[in-house]
This record gives structure tokens, sequence and C-alpha cells, in this order.
């Protein structure tokens, strides 16, 4: 395992994913896990990974990290924290901040360089640069504001650049963590999907033991994968619970009991239909944040009923009321707080779907903490679940509850799924799907707009089509579909669909806006 030291840097765990894409583990560690502990784990390398602002200092990098015959990559503020730990010089500049710089001087007999061109783009935010190497370092970089840009100590294993080689816009930084891997450190590229799964539900199995699990199906890509590899881990021990709220797509349920059922492990599945409650609880709500307050009060106490029947239903088995461990999706992108990495903690705040119960307290099993989502989903192929869940786009927990403009009903509901299920049929008709991130669908009930059919006047409502392309949902951009694929799906809709006569194209970015309408 390749250790990403995180002294409070943006991209510790997009250093672990460039590092694992070159097929070598790597995990993130907080650096208050202690020199001793991240040691003790006999890491094959360490990547420092800090952040250098002009408001705040330089952390101190613990020398037993330097010193321990493990080699090291330090990027960014990880260099320059490591620089001024070995006593080399530092110079604040404003220069440095948010710029792609072209290097020309790079010494391509340099570990991390060879191979490489000796001109590249290089991602650097630093508040600092370095003027003087430590004692014992070579130069293997250099530039008029950088003139210490990268730097090895061959013999001590330390290499660093003053650019983040993890970031896309510099041009040969995988080549460099690749370099730092298999030259400077020497090792081999064997680390794969299976071995993920592997690694997982021992540890699965570690934690959980021989207690009962339970895992709240939402029907997206996260919840399911972590849910599978639990059951591949304990098998019967876990139960899924899949609230059905009314407020899901098309067939969705469906296929989510099918998906379940085909992934076999032997866990039990509970559906639960929801909807009667649901609906009546939302009626005549329109306001956006009132509907999620709702949905997500509703969805607990429903979790919890179902809860309270697993443990009624199995009296008879001893661990049946050690409903203990709580199975949750959470990747990456959502872990909040980086230096929770042994992954189980009482649950304090909502999740997801309008969260779990606050005052239930769970123990929390996240296999998928230190994926991306793309990782997730080459583990939901392996673990043989079907594409429609794997390449499923990404589902709001209030659901469609939250695409309708208006209150919320079950004929609302029912127009907005017709039209959904069209816009899905066509863009992966169109091979489109993976390419866009989300295409939410959203009705504007509460808005009428004046139509022709077949000689007739219609008064009908228009969807919105909201096609997005998006790396993390933190920005997005309108996804351009050819207007053929367009034009089709609104004929599709308008034709197929009594009470929508009107589609339009959501073409704002977010900002300003955001993907959901609400
Ligand atoms: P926005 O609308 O904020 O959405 O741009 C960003 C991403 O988050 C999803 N989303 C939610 N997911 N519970 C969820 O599980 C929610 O309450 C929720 N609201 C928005 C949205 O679909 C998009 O992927």
């Amino acid at each position: 395992t390749v250790i990403v030291v995180d002294y409070g840097s943006d991209d510790a765990q997009l250093l672990a994913r460039r590092i694992r894409e070159a097929k070598v583990y790597s995990e993130v560690h907080p650096y208050t896990a202690g020199a001793e502990a991240l040691l003790a784990a006999q890491p094959a390398a360490l990547v420092i990974a800090a952040r250098s602002s002009a408001t705040e200092a330089l952390p101190q990098i613990d020398d037993r990290l330097l010193t321990a015959g493990i080699p090291v990559l330090a990027v960014s503020g990880g260099f320059l924290a490591v620089v001024n730990a070995l006593g080399g010089t530092l110079a604040p500049t404003t220069e440095l901040s948010h710029q792609v710089v072209n290097i020309n001087n790079l010494d391509d007999n340099a570990a991390l360089f060879s191979g490489q061109d000796s001109a590249q783009d290089v991602a650097v935010n630093v508040a600092h640069t370095v003027t003087e190497a430590p004692e014992g370092f070579v130069v293997t970089a250099w530039d008029t504001v950088m003139p210490v840009a990268a730097a090895e100590n061959v013999e001590a294993q330390i290499y660093g650049t003053l650019w983040d080689p993890a970031v896309e816009a510099s041009s040969h930084g995988q080549a460099a963590i690749r370099n730092f891997l298999f030259i400077a450190a020497d090792l081999t590229p064997d680390w794969s999907v299976d071995q993920v799964i592997e690694h997982q539900v021992a540890a699965i199995r570690e934690q959980i033991g021989d207690k009962r699990a339970i895992v709240g199906l939402s029907g997206g890509v996260d919840s399911a994968v972590a849910a599978a590899l639990v059951q591949r881990a304990v098998g019967d021990q876990l139960t899924a619970v899949y609230v059905n709220h009314g407020l899901m797509r098309k067939d969705e349920s469906t296929e989510i009991e099918r998906a379940f059922g085909a992934s076999t492990g032997g866990a039990k599945l509970v559906m639960i239909d929801a909807e009667a409650d649901f609906l009546s609880a939302l009626e005549g709500v329109s306001d956006p944040e009132q509907k999620r307050k709702i949905i997500g009060e509703r969805f607990i106490r429903t979790f919890e009923q179902a809860q309270a029947d697993i443990v009624a239903e199995s009296a008879h088995d001893p661990n049946a009321t050690d409903v203990r461990f709580l199975v949750q999706g959470t990747v990456y992108p959502d872990v909040i707080e980086s230096g929770d990495a042994d992954g189980s903690k009482v649950i304090k705040s909502h999740h997801n779907v309008g969260g779990l119960p606050e005052d239930l307290e769970f123990e929390l099993v996240e296999p998928l903490r230190q994926l991306f989502k793309d990782e997730v989903r080459a583990v939901g192929t392996k673990l043989g679940l079907p594409d429609e869940i794997v390449w499923r786009q990404p589902f709001p927990g209030p659901g469609l509850g939250i695409r309708i403009v208006g209150a919320i009903s079950k004929e609302r509901l029912d127009l907005l799924r017709e039209a959904d299920a069209i816009v899905r049929e066509e863009l992966t008709a169109s091979g489109l799907d993976r390419e866009i991130w989300q295409s939410p669908v959203v009705l504007l009930a509460d808005v009428r707009s004046v139509g022709v059919n077949d000689g007739g006047r219609t008064y009908g409502h228009p969807v919105v089509l909201r096609p997005v392309h998006s790396e993390d949902a933190m920005t997005a951009s309108f996804a351009r579909i050819p207007y053929d694929i367009l034009d089709r799906i609104s004929q599709r809709i308008t034709s197929e669909v009594a009470g929508i006569n009107r589609v339009v194209l959501d073409i704002t970015g977010k900002p300003p806006g955001t993907i959901e309408w609400e």
C-alpha cells in the first residue's frame, strides 16, 4: 500500500486515485494518525500532501516519515513542507497561485522525469517557492519563478515537485507518478478490482463478525454496490431495506428487486411500500425545503419501523437483536471529514435521503469510502450487478418529489414518470448514457401553456429537460445533445404523454443553476 499522508491538502484523494490508476493500491490517511501508526502499516511508499497558503503556516513534517527508508513523494505544499523540514529555503510568492506553467528545464535523468519530454505544462497552486534545495538534493526541474521546481535525493529516497502531478492540467503528471512508483520506489503494478473486493470482504467480515447488518437501498449505484459487497462478505446476516416512497422513477422498484435478487449471496430483501404514507404527508406542499424535510422525516420513520420489524421477526436468533451495523454507500466525494479512515463511527448527522435515525445508534460499515465513482462501478460490475444498476445516473434521495415544481400528487408523478422514462429510453438508445452525468426531467406542474393537437386546443404542462455534464456534481454544464435526439424526445413526450404539451431545454450551467430545480 502507498499511503498518502494528508496534511490538509485538497487533493490527497485525487493522488490516491492516480496511484490506483497506475495499479498500485493507495489509501489516504490523515497526518493526525501519527508517524508511528502510519509506519506500522508498513507502507511501500509515502506521498506527502499539504496545502500552501499565504495565511496558514506550512505543516511540520514528522522527521520519522522522511528517515524510515521508505520512498517519499512530496508534492505541492507537501514539497514545500518537506524542503522546510530538511533545511532548504523558501520564499513567499504571489505568482504561483492557480497557474499552469510551461517548464522547459527538466532533467530527464531524474527518476520522476525519465523518458519524458523536457518541456511540460505543470499545474501549481502554492504561496511559496523554493529558492534553495536542502543539502543532498539535486534540482531536477527549474524555471524563473520556480528555481527549484522539482528535486530529488536518491540516497534518502525523497522526491518532490512544487506542482501537483495529480491534476489533469499537469501534462505529464501521471507519467511522473508512475515513475515514482515503478522507478523510484520499484513497486509492481498488481492492484486490481479483485483485490479491492478481497480486501473489503475481509475487512467487512472482521468488522461485522457474527452480528447482523442492514442496508438501505436507494436505487443508486453506491448503495447497491456496498450492499453487494457486504452480502458477499456476510451473506444472510445482511438485510436490505428498500423503501418505495412513491417518488421513484418508472419501474425502478422492480429493477432494484431483480438486480438485488440476481447478485447472489443470500441476503434478505425487504421491500416496503410507503407510497400512500409519503404522498399524504406531502399533499399540497410546494415549497422545496418543506418537501425535503417531510420526505426526510418520513424516511427516517419508515426505516426505524423496518429495523424494529426485522428485530421482532427474528427474535429466535440471538444475534438478531443486535442489528448493530448499518451499511452505507458513502464514496470518497461524500467523505467530508478526512481523518475518519477506520470507517466506523456512530451516526450523528443526517445522510443522503433524508438521512437516518439520529437517535438510533448504528455502527457504520462503509466499504466504498476510499473509492471514486468509476472505481465503484468497476467493483459493481465485478460483483455481477447488471449495467442498469451500475451505470445508473445519480438520483436524489427525495426522488421525483424535487422534480415537480408545485405540489406533488400521484397524477403529476405519473406524468413525470412517463416523460422521464421516454428520455431515459432515448438517451440509452442513442448510446449517450455513459457520457451524460445526469438528465433530470422536471415537471412544471403550476405552469400551463396552450398548444394544438389533432386540430384541437390543448392546455397542458411543460417538462424541462436538464441533461448535464459533470465530474462530481459540484459544477456542471449543460450537455450538448444532438438536435435530432432532442427532436425525437420532444415528439415522443408530447404525443405519448397526455397532459404534457411542451418540452423545453435547460441550458443553465451550475453555477448559477443547480442540477435539480428544487
Ligand atoms: P444540485 O441540485 O445541488 O445536485 O446541483 C447535486 C447532485 O446531488 C443530487 N441531489 C441529491 N442527492 N439527496 C441526494 O441523495 C438529496 O437531497 C439531493 N439533492 C440533490 C443531484 O441529483 C445531483 O446529482
